[in-house]
C-alpha cells in the first residue's frame, strides 16, 4: 500500500512522531512508499512543544514532498496512493478540506482522497470545539473521511506519555486496515 502522512500546526507533534516511527517500520510488511509532507506551521509548534517531531529523521523511509508542491504524484488523482493521514490536524486545515478551498499540498491531497473514495484519516487536535469544527468534522464525515480526535485509552492502564501515544498509534493503524498485536489490547494476553 501506498501512503501519505500530512502533519499540521496543531498541538501534539509528539503524536506524529510516534506514528512515523511506527509506520517507518512497515508493520504487518503492508506498506510500500510512504509520503510525508509537513506544514510550513507545523515546524514552530513542534519548537514550542519541545517535541521530538522533525522531518528530516523520516526521510530514510518516507519521500519528503514540500507543501508547495502542487507538482508532486500525491497532488493527482492519476498516481495511485492509498490514503493519507493528516497527524494532527490543525483546525484550519480541517476548514481547507471541509471547504474545498485548499492552498497547500496537504490540503490538495486529502481533497485528491475525498474526490477518488480513498481513505482520509483525521486526527483533529482542539479544544474545546466551536460549532463551526463541529460542523466542518461533520460535513468531512458525510464526504466519507475518517475523524479520530487523540482520545488516549486508559484500559491499557499507561505508565507514560510514549504509551499514550504508542498505544493511540496502534489505533489508528487499525483504522487503516493493519492490525498489530500487542498485550495491552482488550482481550489480547
Ligand atoms: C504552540 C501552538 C499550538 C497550536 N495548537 C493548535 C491546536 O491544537 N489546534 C489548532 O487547530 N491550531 C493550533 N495552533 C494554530 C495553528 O498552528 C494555526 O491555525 C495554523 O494556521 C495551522 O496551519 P496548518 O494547518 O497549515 O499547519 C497552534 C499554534 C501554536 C503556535
Amino acid at each position: 500500500m501506498k501512503w501519505v502522512v500530512g502533519v499540521t500546526g496543531a498541538s501534539g507533534l509528539q503524536l506524529a512522531h510516534t506514528f512515523l516511527q511506527i509506520l517507518g517500520k512497515n508493520p504487518g510488511g503492508s506498506f510500500g512508499r510512504l509520503f510525508l509532507v509537513v506544514s510550513k506551521n507545523a515546524g514552530k509548534v513542534a519548537a514550542a512543544e519541545g517535541s521530538d517531531f522533525n522531518p528530516a529523521d523520516y526521510a530514510g523511509r518516507f519521500e519528503l514532498i514540500s507543501p508547495d508542491d502542487f507538482a508532486a504524484p500525491i497532488a493527482s488523482g492519476s498516481f495511485g496512493f492509498d490514503g493519507m493521514v493528516v497527524i494532527p490536524a490543525s483546525m484550519s486545515t480541517v476548514g481547507a478540506l471541509a471547504s474545498g478551498f485548499g492552498t497547500n499540498l496537504i490540503h490538495r491531497c486529502g481533497d485528491v482522497c475525498m474526490k477518488e473514495g480513498r481513505r482520509l484519516i483525521l486526527v483533529p487536535r482542539e479544544t474545546p470545539f466551536s460549532l463551526i469544527h463541529l460542523e466542518n468534522m461533520t460535513k468531512l464525515k458525510q464526504a466519507g473521511v475518517d475523524i479520530m480526535p487523540f482520545v488516549p485509552s486508559f484500559y491499557n492502564k499507561p505508565a507514560s506519555i510514549d504509551d499514550v501515544t504508542r498505544f493511540f498509534a496502534l489505533r489508528l493503524l487499525d483504522v487503516m486496515g493493519v492490525h498489530q498485536p500487542d498485550k495491552n489490547r482488550w482481550g489480547d494476553e
